[in-house]
């Protein structure tokens, strides 16, 4: 019923403009800002090589099922899992799933806006030579000063959310897909300008041996529990972002001149993403800790890991104030659209209840404001008050990433492996190789969610131990 009225399905207008909008997901502030200071404060190697084991294991295929599940259904996630449900002969509550991963992202936007405004602010810090000459004090003094100030941090949450809500509004193909057309080639050409940079730096050999080396004795429950919710979050996956962007994937696209058709496959596209959202964590691992070992710096220093190395690093270098500006702008391109991509399912949710996607932008974009004043007020005015040894800042980021992300991702492996009808799942994947379908199977089935409880059960067992 509520399908009749259902305006017309809009889609991606290519392949690749689907393959941008989904890398612009899952590259964002997980991979620059979020995943050296998490691998910094966990151990290096240790935590890389549980984060990889999670992407593969668990990651590519529930990332899989999310797109799957989003072409399949067509609408935003909340009305795809229910229309799929009753598809599939059981209750609509699994809509629930939808929703439950709608609440994640609201949650996530409204801390993901806060840091994004730091972003804004440092490349102003960095553009006007202000910390060129900074020494770490001095640079470590440049954050808290910001940090301290709430209502700095309020304008820059602010200016951040309307950016993120403006295009939002603005729709997928004027909005999402040009944004994401502009800004990906922008970051991948710096990304790789700065990694040539950082080749060049005498704490590269020591960056690359403290992410890459092994030690399973350093492997800790808290670790574990980290590494499984943030190969959640850097792909987009568990709150139904994906499957949002998934719902406008076409399944052939035409090309004007011939008229021939080409299937869009699902498992070569998700690959593709996966891949590079990994190689991008790797290599702003490889950018920043050769500046943190080069200045003798501490990488457990937590999330002003980015805030201060790199301004240090720059400080005494000829050009150091371009590079450092160059490196916040690529942030920039990378948290933008992500926050992007954290708004989208519950506007498309609005849309489909009859208000007008500016309308349902500006909702969504009030009242995730409204929450974020907890965040911003974390690092300054509230920073006193905690609850189980964590501000506001902390505690929203530990439920909704390592807690509601997991369990989401659980919940749609699930119902793609075992509740979906297999019929529908192999024609929506339509995959070559029998082979590699059969491997996806398996994975949502057993291994994926098996994977989730045995590292959930093996880090409270390390947490207790
Ligand atoms: N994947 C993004 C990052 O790594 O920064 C964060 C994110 C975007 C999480 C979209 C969830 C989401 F739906
Ligand atoms: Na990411």
């Amino acid at each position: 019923m509520a399908d009749s009225k259902a305006p017309a399905r809009v889609a991606w207008t290519t392949r690749s403009a689907f393959i941008l909008a989904a890398t612009g997901s899952a590259v964002g502030l997980g991979n620059i800002w979020k995943f050296p200071y998490m691998a910094g404060a966990n151990g290096g190697g240790a935590f890389v090589a549980v984060y990889l084991l999670c992407i593969i294991m668990v990651g590519l295929p529930i990332m899989t099922a999310e797109v799957m599940l989003g072409r399949r259904g067509g609408m935003s996630p909340i009305s795809s899992m229910r229309k799929l449900a009753r598809d599939s002969g059981v209750s609509s509550r699994w809509a629930w799933v939808g929703g439950l991963g709608a609440l994640s992202g609201f949650l996530l936007l409204t801390f993901y806006t806060v840091i994004g405004g730091w972003v804004l602010f440092y490349i102003a810090k960095m553009a006007s030579g202000s910390l060129q000459g900074a020494t770490t004090v001095e640079a470590q003094q440049a954050l808290s000063d910001l940090l301290g100030n709430p209502w700095m941090v309020l304008a820059g949450h602010t200016l951040f959310m309307v950016m993120t809500l403006w295009v939002v509004g603005r729709g997928i193909h004027k909005g999402i897909e040009r944004s994401a057309r502009v800004l990906m080639p922008i970051l991948f050409v710096l990304l790789i300008v700065l990694f040539g940079y950082a080749m060049t730096s005498p704490g590269f050999g020591e960056a690359v041996r403290f992410l890459f080396s092994f030690d399973f004795s350093k492997i800790s429950g808290s670790s574990v529990i980290a590494a499984v919710g943030h190969s959640f979050f850097t792909l987009s996956i568990g709150l139904g972002a994906i499957m949002a962007y998934g719902a406008y994937m076409p399944r052939e696209t035409i090309n004007p001149r011939t008229g021939k058709r080409t299937p869009v496959s699902i498992g070569s596209t998700v690959l593709l993403v996966g891949v590079l959202d990994t190689v991008v964590a790797l290599v702003a691992g490889l950018v920043i800790f050769p500046v943190v070992f080069a200045h003798g710096l501490a990488p457990g220093e937590g999330p002003g890991l980015l805030f201060v190395t790199l301004p240090v690093a720059l400080s005494d270098v000829l050009g150091g104030m371009w590079v450092g500006t160059a490196f916040f702008v690529l942030v920039l391109c990378a948290a933008w659209t992500s926050s992007i991509s954290i708004a989208e399912p519950p506007v498309a949710w609005l849309t489909e209840k009859g208000i007008s996607r500016p309308k349902a932008s500006l909702m969504v974009g009030a009242a995730a404001w409204v929450v974020g004043l907890g965040t911003v007020f974390s690092f300054n005015l509230g920073s006193g008050y905690t609850l189980f040894g964590m501000n506001f800042f902390e505690l929203l980021d530990f439920v909704s990433v390592n807690i509601m992300l997991p369990l989401g991702g659980f919940l749609i492996a699930i119902f793609a492996g075992w509740v979906l009808k297999e019929t529908h799942a192999r024609k929506e994947l339509n995959m070559k190789s029998f082979g590699i379908y059969m491997v996806w199977r398996a994975m949502v089935r057993i291994f994926s969610p098996l994977a989730l409880v045995l590292l959930v059960v093996f880090s409270l067992w390390k947490a207790l131990a």
